[in-house]
């Protein structure tokens, strides 16, 4: 018996939809069943699972749910077994009346998918009722000269019941006079007609009793009785006649209590009390006495009771005259009810779900059904929602909706709905109803987090204390609640080696990132490293971020002299020959300086000397020079005490002390090569004075070339410089010199240092012009390794 009806509305619906009540849609086909009214309560109507072709579990999973037509809960569903039981009595004559067949509409609704079954109980008759007669006594007024055969109309009686259960058949009892014909009457209505089966006598019996008896066709049937008196008249000649056959009056259903309906008249030509006429309802069913009533004298008709249209469209009133000798006639009252729009549209909601996930195609918010007790227009309706939001009613069945979603929403752009759905009929004045929804969109995890910049740049001071806070990464997340909750880390380096974990921390719920150690820029000048922002949502999203650290040099290393050098037991001797000209060069302290920028411009400055005036030290390039020419009278021996300083914030200084010899010419004891002094003791001594005089005075000349080629580079680099690095302050000072680690050493103060080996006493070192097949002494070795501490400098030292 079951039929599936999948609803497969696919068409996208306009927004204002004409339903005409009752109308049923064509080409869907429903389940049948049936029970019979009056039934327990609890009594098996079906198993809807089997005529689902649906396995019992899925009917709680799906939430399987019964929604009948009226909202009236008169069936219940047993999720467990699928059947399907009376939830409350079903009087079939309170629910359908006189209209066969009585069906009740109910859905089926099951959830994801959304599916609606449509069914229809039939409620079948029992015969419950007995018919009834309306009055318990019949009065008949016959004359006596009555011809056989005449008929007298009879009123019948009700029973609510249908079909064989209702009215069959009438008989009367005793019957010496009367038969009963029954006559059917275009409503379907059987009357019950007494035929006169033999003459009257007004003198022999006046009056007669008789029972009326009604009798149903149920098994077994039930019968109703009224007595029917008759009383046998005297002759009377002219009946009363009605002025029309038919009246017809129209009657708005909102009309007061005992207005004027209509006058009925009827004349009777016969005088006195034959002549008489008094109008009675006849054969009136109780609701017709109930609404109206009739001035016997008058035939005035009001209203005793309020019309509704709803109810009752119009009545079919039989109105009698009779005269006073007995003699009656008809007319027929016809009063058509004029509905007025005074039903406001209904609204039923059978399912809501407030909350809707975001990004879901086509959801179900809401089904419910609409009508109207009102007929024509009045009762049509039209269903509309606001129509700037994401939502549309689809029709599903009859007069049932659903309100779904018109797309994927985005909780981001908007998560909250209000939807009013609007009922109006078609009626003057319009009615409408209103119900309003508020749906909720929840969230679902479909934003990654996103930085607040791309990458980071921190800038940090070296020596910083341990644990210091250097800065913070930020990064938010449009979806909410947990899909929203951030973690920070920090992503694994690159290069496996470097030891991220224990230089940087980051507090996972905030983004602060920790340096862990005091940072040292002449090691670490910057490093990069990735963080990333999750959250919580399942699945996680993620996103990174890249974060610079620059160390920020602070001038924490003091300049350093590699020459001459300082740690010996003795501090060097220079030999100056007496001869020298003003600007001789004497020597030239060379230090370098661990920091970079301002931290490592040196300049050179003489702080102490034996003889003021006579030694003069470059400040830019620290190269001791003669201030004059030498005399005779100058001491021999001199002490300078040279300061190197920085030029960083505090600037850091170190001395350097110098001591020179003046000599008369380069003479044997103040020259003792090693080699020389070890081998060619005996050697003609005028030689090497003239070996000597000749190299210091190519020296000279090469030098200053060399001093000539390195000022003019000097300048042109340090224009590069000063390009290349932001000054901090002002231009770069004339007097410094820059031995920053970053490259060599000025390229052009290429020297090679001889150093004497042998003892400390006579400890001589002088400058030489690099001449390749000149010696290079052993001793210098050991200095090479020491000057080796940064081997980036192009300082060549052998
Ligand atoms: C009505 O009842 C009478 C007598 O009881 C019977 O003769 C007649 O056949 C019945 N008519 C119907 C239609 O049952
Ligand atoms: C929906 O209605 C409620 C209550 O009337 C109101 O508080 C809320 O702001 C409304 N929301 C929107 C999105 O209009
Ligand atoms: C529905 O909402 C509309 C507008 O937000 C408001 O005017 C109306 O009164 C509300 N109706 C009900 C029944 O709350
Ligand atoms: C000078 O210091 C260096 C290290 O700075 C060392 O190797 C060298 O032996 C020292 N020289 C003397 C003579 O002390």
């Amino acid at each position: 018996m079951e039929t599936r009806g999948l609803l497969a509305l696919r068409k996208r619906q306009v927004l204002i939809l004409f339903v005409l009540l009752g109308l049923s849609q064509a080409g869907l086909e429903s389940g049948r069943y049936s029970v019979a009214e009056e039934s327990e309560i609890g009594s098996f109507v079906a198993n809807l699972a089997r005529d689902l072709g649906l396995r019992v579990e899925e009917l709680s999973s799906r939430e399987a749910r019964v929604v009948s037509d009226d909202n009236k809960k008169h069936l219940h569903l047993d999720l467990l077994t699928g059947d399907l039981f009376l939830n409350k009595k079903l009087d079939r004559e309170e629910l359908c009346g006189s209209t066969e067949p009585c069906i009740l509409h109910f859905q089926v609704l099951l959830k994801n998918p959304l599916e609606f079954f449509r069914a229809e109980l039939h409620i079948e008759d029992i015969n419950d009722h007995s018919p009834t007669f309306l009055d318990k006594e019949i009065h008949l007024k016959i004359s006596e000269i009555t011809t056989i055969g005449t008929t007298f109309l009879m009123e019948s009686a009700q029973d609510l019941d249908i079909g064989s259960n209702s009215l069959q058949n009438y008989t009367i009892i005793p019957n010496a006079h009367f038969y009963i014909k029954i006559r059917d009457s275009s409503e379907g209505k059987i009357y019950p007609e007494l035929v006169l089966d033999k003459a009257l006598d007004h003198e022999e019996e006046p009056e007669l009793r008789l029972t009326l008896i009604a009798l149903d066709g149920g098994t077994p049937p039930r019968s109703g009785t009224t007595m029917v008196l008759i009383k046998v008249l005297d002759i009377n000649d002219n009946a009363p006649e009605f002025s029309q056959e038919l009246y017809e009056v129209q009657v708005r259903e909102d009309t007061p209590l005992g207005s004027w309906v209509i006058t009925v008249s009827a004349k009777d030509l016969d005088a006195g009390n034959y002549g008489k006429i008094s109008y009675t309802f006849f054969h009136a069913p109780e609701d017709i006495r109930r609404t109206f009533e009739i001035n016997p004298t008058s035939g005035e008709v009001h209203l005793r009771a309020l019309l509704d249209f709803e109810v009752t469209q119009s009545y079919t009133i039989n109105i009698q005259a009779t005269d006073g000798g007995g003699l009656s006639e008809k007319c027929i009252l016809l009063v058509k009810v004029m509905d007025i729009n005074d039903n406001r549209p209904e609204m039923t909601m059978s399912s809501i779900t407030n909350r809707i996930p975001e990004n879901v195609p086509e959801t179900l918010v809401a089904v419910f059904s609409v009508r109207d007790q009102d007929s024509g227009d009045n009762g049509r309706v039209i269903c509309s929602i606001q129509d700037d939001l994401p939502f549309i009613l689809k029709p599903t069945f009859k007069n049932f909706f659903t309100l779904v979603t018109e797309k994927a929403l985005d909780r981001e752009m908007r998560a909250e709905y209000n939807v009013t759905i609007t009922v109006t009929d078609l009626g003057t004045p319009r009615l409408k109803t209103q119900h309003n929804i508020t749906v909720w969109v929840s969230d679902v995890n479909d934003n990654a987090p996103t930085f607040s910049q791309t990458s980071y740049t921190l800038f940090i001071r070296e020596n910083n204390s341990p644990a210091l806070h250097m800065g913070s990464v930020s990064a938010t997340d449009r979806d909410s609640g947990t899909n929203a909750q951030l973690t920070y880390s920090l992503l694994p380096p690159q290069d496996p080696h470097f030891p991220l974990t224990s230089l940087v921390s980051i507090n996972a719920e905030n983004g602060h990132l920790f340096v862990l150690r005091s940072l040292d820029y002449e090691v670490l000048r910057a490093f990069e490293f990735r963080v990333s922002a999750a959250d919580a949502g399942s699945p996680a999203l993620s996103s990174e971020a890249l974060v610079r650290v620059v160390v920020v040099d602070d001038n924490d290393n003091s300049p350093f002299v590699l020459y001459p050098l300082q740690n010996g037991s003795a501090p060097c001797t220079e030999l100056v020959p007496r001869a020298a000209e003003a600007g001789y060069l004497v020597t030239k302290v060379v230090a370098v300086d661990g920091d970079s920028g301002q931290n490592a411009w040196l300049s050179y400055q003489l702080l102490k000397a034996t003889e003021p005036g006579l030694f003069s030290v470059w400040a830019h390039n620290g190269e001791v020079r003669t201030a004059r020419l030498l005399s005779e009278r100058d001491a021999a021996k001199h002490r300078l005490v040279v300061l190197v300083k920085d030029n960083g914030e505090p600037p850091m200084s170190v001395t350097v002390t110098l001591l020179l010899l003046l000599v008369d010419g380069f003479s044997q004891p103040y020259l003792p090569l090693p080699e020389v002094a070890a081998d060619e003791a005996q050697a003609d001594s005028l030689t090497v004075y003239l070996v000597i005089a000749l190299a210091s005075v190519s020296s000279l000349f090469l030098f200053s070339v060399l001093l000539f080629v390195t000022v003019w580079l000097c300048r042109r680099n340090r224009a590069a410089w000063v390009g290349r690095y932001p000054v901090p302050e002002g231009h770069f000072p004339d007097h410094l010199v820059d031995v920053s680690g970053t490259g060599t050493l000025s390229q052009s103060y290429q020297y090679e240092v001889c150093l004497t080996g042998g003892s400390g006493t006579n400890e001589f070192k002088f400058l030489k012009p690099i001449i390749p097949n000149l010696p290079v002494h052993e001793s210098g070795k050991n200095m090479g390794e020491n000057a080796n501490f940064r081997n980036s400098f192009g300082f060549n030292i052998q």
